[in-house]
């Protein structure tokens, strides 16, 4: 089945909002006639998604702005949190949630997870669901099965048509910042399993239809073997996707 690939960055806490304008303006100049067949997401710091929007829609791309994180709840007493609502606001359509420095270092649960999907699902944003295991997971043989765990807890209670909004990044901890990757074989046999998960949930129509992305010191150099994996749908990128040459590599190369 083709799927339409997907090129994300993830810009995480490394942009002031000049250099979220200008990675932008970079972004944009290298936007190329090809690029309308992938489709490209970058996701700066929340204080940059306004700049950065009204950069990349004033130069008409397709390309589209994406959050971090965010709240489940539309609004209320959550010092420091950013809402649904707020994120439509400033025209974002997609939501990386469950990422594992936000599970690390922020103690966000499977279960909040879960509640993050549900209700970027009920407004009709396209939510990028992480999951991925720790370098002692994979040497103890236990990778598949915990992230295939992950994968049920953040997709409970979905149904198939709602399964359309969610993309799920494989990521394995230890290649994540570390210019270590995991090999293309590794990345199919996961993407593979956490397709067969999604069968089992909602179906087989849908869990085909699904994009599973991955990420972990994806760069120019290395992403097309990632590319080639026939599960593997494009990549979430965090370094590469700092140095607008490189994102545009990238993007071209899905
Ligand atoms: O969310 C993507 C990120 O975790 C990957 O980071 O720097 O290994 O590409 P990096």
């Amino acid at each position: 089945m083709t799927r339409r690939p997907i090129i994300a960055g993830n810009w995480k806490m490394n942009m002031t909002p000049a250099e979220s304008v200008i990675l932008s303006q970079g972004i944009s100049n290298r936007y190329a006639r090809g690029w309308d067949k992938v489709d490209v997401v970058v996701c700066p710091p929340a204080i940059d998604l306004r700049s950065v929007f009204t950069v990349l829609d004033f130069d008409k791309s397709n390309i589209d702005v994406g959050a971090q994180n965010v709240h489940w709840e539309p609004s209320g007493a959550f010092t420091g949190e950013i809402s649904i609502p707020m994120l439509k606001d400033v025209g974002c359509s997609w939501c990386i949630v469950g990422h594992s420095e936000r599970r690390e270092m922020f103690g966000e649960t499977d279960g909040d997870v879960n509640r993050k999907v549900r209700a970027l699902v009920d407004a009709k944003m396209c939510a990028i669901v992480c999951v991925g295991e720790s370098l002692s997971m994979r040497d103890g043989g236990d990778a598949v099965q915990f992230v295939c765990d992950q994968v049920r807890a953040a997709l409970a209670g979905l149904d198939a048509q709602e399964v359309a909004f969610v993309t799920v990044a494989y990521e394995p901890i230890w290649a994540i910042g570390t210019g270590r990757t995991a090999t293309p074989e590794q990345a199919q046999e996961m993407a593979a399993a956490i397709r067969a998960t999604v069968a089992e949930l909602v179906g087989q129509e849908a869990a085909d239809a699904m994009r599973v992305l991955y990420g972990g010191s994806m760069k120019p150099e290395n992403a097309d073997g990632f590319l080639a994996c026939p599960d593997v749908d494009g990549g979430l990128i965090g370094g590469a996707a700092l140095k607008a040459e490189d994102f545009a590599a990238l993007v071209e190369a899905a």
